[in-house]
């Protein structure tokens, strides 16, 4: 039974289709059971905020599992940049996208009684050559868990990946929540994005765990 509408059904409990309308809400209990059977524990790293709706499923499903110690938040809190690149002409993102400062974000978790849950750290800025040194800097001496992608672009995922490039490690939970966005071609978007990781850093492999929506996809991460 859901709390609300950001509630994750516990794994065990009549798992629903991921397809759903609220697989991604879902997904998260589906990898915090993966990562606790195969007891990978740390922390969730989430590039793309928005509101916080992703954020209070996150909490509320790895905290149930108790497989992530601490949550790192990252967002420009100032929607979406200005469209660069192939990121042009997208007829679904503009500037200014899902525009939610910090403080609200902040008040959101209050709302739905995640802030206190587990620490939670914030990180603001563009996605850009920083933002490496800036999240190596949030997360101290832990490891990674989850990384979440819900940045829509490829440029600000190009910046992400980059960014957590030093920080995956076989086991590693990465989600795309946009992966079927720009008519899921492979030429756009996350999915371009990504492809162009794998090849800059040969023996990375992401291995498929699930789709979810019409538009993620989550993946376990393995080095050769
Ligand atoms: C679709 S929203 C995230 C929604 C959220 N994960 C949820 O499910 O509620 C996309 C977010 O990515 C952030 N974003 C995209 N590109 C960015 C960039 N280059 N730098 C910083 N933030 C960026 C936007 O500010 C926005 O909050």
């Amino acid at each position: 039974m859901r709390r609300d509408e950001l509630d994750p059904l516990p794994y065990a409990e009549g798992y629903p289709s991921l397809l759903s309308v609220t697989g991604r809400v879902d997904i998260h209990s589906l990898a915090a059971k993966f990562l606790s059977d195969s007891r990978t524990q740390g922390a969730y790293l989430e590039f793309g905020v928005g509101k916080g709706r992703s954020a209070v499923s996150a909490l509320r499903a790895y905290r149930r599992e108790n497989v992530c110690d601490r949550y790192i938040l990252c967002d420009s809190f100032e929607g979406l940049p200005e469209l660069t690149g192939v990121d042009v002409g997208s007829r679904q993102f503009q500037r200014g996208d899902y525009a939610f400062d910090q403080p609200a974000v902040e008040a959101f978790l209050e709302r739905y009684g995640v802030a206190d849950a587990a620490p939670v750290s914030f990180v603001k800025g563009w996605f850009g050559p920083d933002t490496a040194d800036e999240v190596t800097r949030a997360l101290g001496d832990s490891p990674v868990a989850v990384i979440h992608v819900d940045v829509d672009l490829y440029e600000s995922c190009n910046w992400v990946l980059q960014a957590v490039t030093r920080h995956v490690r076989p086991g590693v939970v990465m989600l795309f929540d946009d992966w079927n966005c720009f008519n899921a071609s492979n030429r756009f978007g996350e999915r371009r994005a990504t492809a162009e990781w794998l090849n800059a850093n040969p023996g990375f492999e992401l291995n498929e765990l699930s789709s979810y929506g019409w538009h993620g996809r989550a993946f376990v991460f393995d080095c050769l």
